[in-house]
């Protein structure tokens, strides 16, 4: 064990105990030692240690060599006038070396104390880098699945990202941000970024107020109130006024309604960007712009460090507001203890074990994967002689299995985006997995038919129809390697890319049970495989442990759970699709839409006339929000509620008895949905407002009660304020956002 390397602040300064010490620190600083805090330069940068020797540098990103971290540290510490140690910020996404499910994949799980757990490993891992400060949470709402950054999200719902946004923040920061393994979360981008137009990633964003405060805004508050540390702004224009130059944004809600008190980093480069978007004359203009909006720290980029010097020697900018911005950094720093010891996690004691990590793995890619679809396969249904779902697998019954397709062996492809430090030597692949379990009993016949899911050709579809008609079922692994999702990677077509879905067809002239395992980074259009497909697991990109996961809910030795974060378009046209959408003035509902051939060619004549819907689409997403399905069933009885007539301030009481009607244990997520009939805005039709997560055995039931205080139906509305508005409300609490028992009540 190296000696810890102990922070011994030089004479001109004391080591900060607290408020007052740092602004003693900061009294003892020059301009330019100021201006060095706000700065975060690459490890790549030139002259690196210099800078930092030099105190001309507040943080450094992507350096999670431990040794090299430690040198950095020790420069900034050791050899700088005030000894003032470095922010090492690094992606921890979704992991760090144990990679875990992609956060809309641990979305799907909709199990909070699961996303904590899987933050505190990661934090712990990067800790032990001498990482110290990260850029997660990603809360941006997004409903368009086209954006590549949907796989960093927690998808379309306000109150489900709020929940894990803030379950993230608990785990990447600990009870203490001092603590051996707590690393500085950063709640990301602020904010609206998800509305990219098109899905086009960094395009242009318009969000009338009460749509921002309504939506895109709840999670970054919950992010505060879990004490996330700092934000960082969104490369985003937001009606406008790209957000690293947003004073609404960053000083009037972030600061003065909320009362953040941590710091706010710009996203990579995106000051200077400023001059890019237009709205800055050139650099100097844009470090300006950013200082007075609000952005205390410049990531990756010199507009501070070049020109904040003469902006405050010119009297543009005042110093105490440069001062402010070192104190807000500053005091994140000494909250994480860093001013006492930068060697934090050499102290550690109770380190997870490699088993644990990757037993956290497994359950949290077990939890992600949804069940889509999941029927008795064709010549089964026709003959009756086996009307049995074709999942789960029967190992008893099965002679040979096809495992077939592009991604039922990618250990680097199944971890998804945003895994700079994930260890591939981990990942385990369903074909491997299924391998393992099945052992000698069953023959697996691999062919992975494709190249690579964009390959357009069928070269090697035959192999794959050959292995496919010898063996008794047929489990294909199709959807997106890795790199067709994240940042920077839309797409405008959602299909299964290439020739995937002509290799379902292949396959299914096999006659065989056909089950498609899906590993993506997005939802996808997968409408023209759920006819071929018998069974449909949608598994994300699920991490490290996608194999052992994937292969135990095919066996039934778990059942799937996962319940959909995300509405799933039947066609890309159909974006933005989502389930808390308005009632127009014109709404479509399932009687209302005449078809003729399968095609909606208009709407039965209604009282008033047409209605909201595409001809060729209809009006309903392929899966709705909150779907997903079970090897068990369900039953929803008895929905009681405590009164009918709340007082604002006051909270009813919700009870619904749910029973597990089926033959295995499963977990059920009970989700509590409302609608505000009548507002001074037009309302969602639904609005999920709680859920839980329910572990029942076959034929137990469970009394699930449910507080809804009238806090949580308060909006922002026409009175421009956070209010609960008198009026009736529907509340239902079902399976998903589409199906459950409904009743009423008024708030009065
Ligand atoms: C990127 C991303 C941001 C990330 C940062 C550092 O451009 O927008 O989410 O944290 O740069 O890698």
């Amino acid at each position: 064990m190296s000696e810890v390397l102990e922070v011994k602040l030089h004479d001109d300064a004391k080591a900060p105990q607290g408020q007052v010490s740092i602004r003693d620190l900061i009294g003892r600083m020059t301009l330019e030692e100021k201006i060095g805090q706000l700065q975060q330069l690459d490890a790549s940068a030139p002259d690196l240690e210099e800078t930092i020797r030099t105190g001309r540098v507040g943080s450094v990103i992507n350096q999670a060599d431990p040794g090299k971290v430690r040198e950095l540290q020790r420069i900034a510490v050791e050899e700088s006038r005030l000894g003032i140690p470095l922010l090492i910020g690094r992606d921890v996404i979704h992991g760090f070396h144990t990679i875990m499910p992609i956060p809309l994949g641990q979305a799907a799980s909709w199990n909070p104390v699961l996303v904590e757990e899987c933050a505190r490993v990661a934090a712990e891992e990067a800790a032990q880098h001498g990482v110290n400060w990260t850029f997660a949470p990603m809360i941006d709402i997004s409903r368009d699945a086209r954006w590549g950054r949907i796989a960093e999200s927690f998808g379309e719902d306000p109150v489900l990202t709020s929940v894990l946004g803030a379950a993230m923040i608990k785990g990447l920061q600990g009870e203490r941000l001092d603590g051996a393994f707590s690393i500085a979360a950063c709640a990301k981008h602020f904010a609206g970024y998800g509305t990219s137009e098109a899905g086009r990633d960094y395009d242009t964003t318009n969000i009338p107020e009460n749509e921002l405060r309504n939506i895109y805004l709840p999670p970054f508050k919950a992010a505060l109130d879990a004490g996330v540390a700092t934000f960082m702004s969104s490369f985003g224009d937001l009606d406008g006024v790209p957000a690293s130059a947003n004073e609404f944004l960053m000083r009037d809600i972030l600061r003065d309604e909320w009362g953040f008190e941590g710091f706010v980093v710009s996203d990579w480069d995106s000051i200077r960007q400023l001059k890019t978007h237009g709205i800055a004359e050139d650099y100097r203009e844009a470090a300006q712009l950013a200082a007075m909006a609000g952005i205390d720290m410049e990531m990756a980029g010199d507009a501070y460090a070049e020109n904040l010097g003469s902006l405050v020697e010119s009297g543009v900018i005042d110093l105490s507001a440069v001062d402010s911005m070192v104190e807000n950094i500053l005091q994140i720093k000494l909250s994480l203890g860093l001013f006492e010891s930068v060697d934090r996690a050499e102290k550690a004691t109770n380190v997870t074990s490699h088993a644990d990590k990757m037993k956290l793995a497994k359950e949290a890619a077990l939890e992600s994967v949804v069940l889509l679809q999941n029927r008795a396969n064709a010549q089964n249904r026709a003959n009756a002689q086996n009307r049995a779902n074709a999942l789960p697998l029967s190992r008893d019954a099965l002679k040979s299995l096809a495992v077939i397709g592009p991604m039922a062996d990618q250990p680097y492809e199944q971890l998804g985006t945003w895994i700079f430090d994930g260890d591939e030597a981990r990942s385990v692949t369903p074909l491997n997995a299924i391998k393992d379990y099945v052992g000698d009993d069953i023959e697996v016949r691999f062919a992975p038919a494709m190249q690579s899911t964009r390959s357009k050709t069928e070269d090697g579809f035959a192999a794959a129809l050959d292995a496919a008609s010898s063996c008794d079922a047929i489990i294909a692994f199709l959807g997106e390697e890795s790199i067709l999702s994240g940042e920077a990677h839309s797409r405008a077509d959602i299909n299964l890319p290439g020739n995937q879905a002509a290799l379902i067809r292949e396959l299914k002239k096999a006659g065989k049970p056909l089950i498609v395992v899906v590993l993506a980074g997005r939802p996808l259009t997968i409408g023209d495989i759920l006819e071929e497909a018998d069974a449909v697991l949608f598994a994300w990109h699920p991490g490290v442990m996608a194999g052992p996961a994937i292969s135990d809910l095919l066996f039934g030795v778990v059942s799937p759970s996962g319940r959909l974060p995300v509405s799933f378009p039947k066609v890309v046209g159909q974006i933005p699709i989502y389930y808390n959408h308005k009632n127009t003035g014109r709404p479509a509902c399932r009687d209302t839409v005449v078809h003729i051939d399968d095609i909606a060619v208009g709407a039965r004549q209604t009282s008033f006339g047409m209605t909201a819907f595409h001809l060729d689409a209809g009006f309903e997403p392929q899966f709705p929000f909150g779907y997903g399905l079970s090897y068990s069933e369900f039953a929803y009885e008895n929905l009681q509620i405590s009164r009918d007539a709340l007082p604002v301030g006051g909270v009813l009481d919700v009870r619904v008895t749910v029973s597990n009607n089926g033959t295995c244990t499963a977990y059920e997520t009970v989700q509590l949905y409302v609608r505000d009939l009548v507002g001074s805005v037009t309302r969602p039709v639904k609005e999920l407002k709680d859920f839980r997560k329910v572990h029942l055995q076959a034929g137990e039931s469970k009394d699930i009660v449910f507080q809804l205080h009238t806090d949580q139906l308060a909006f922002f509305g026409r009175s421009k304020a956070f209010r609960v508005e008198p009026g009736t409300f529907h509340l239902w609490v079902g399976p998903n956002s589409r199906d459950g028992l409904q009743t009423e009540f008024r708030v009065i």
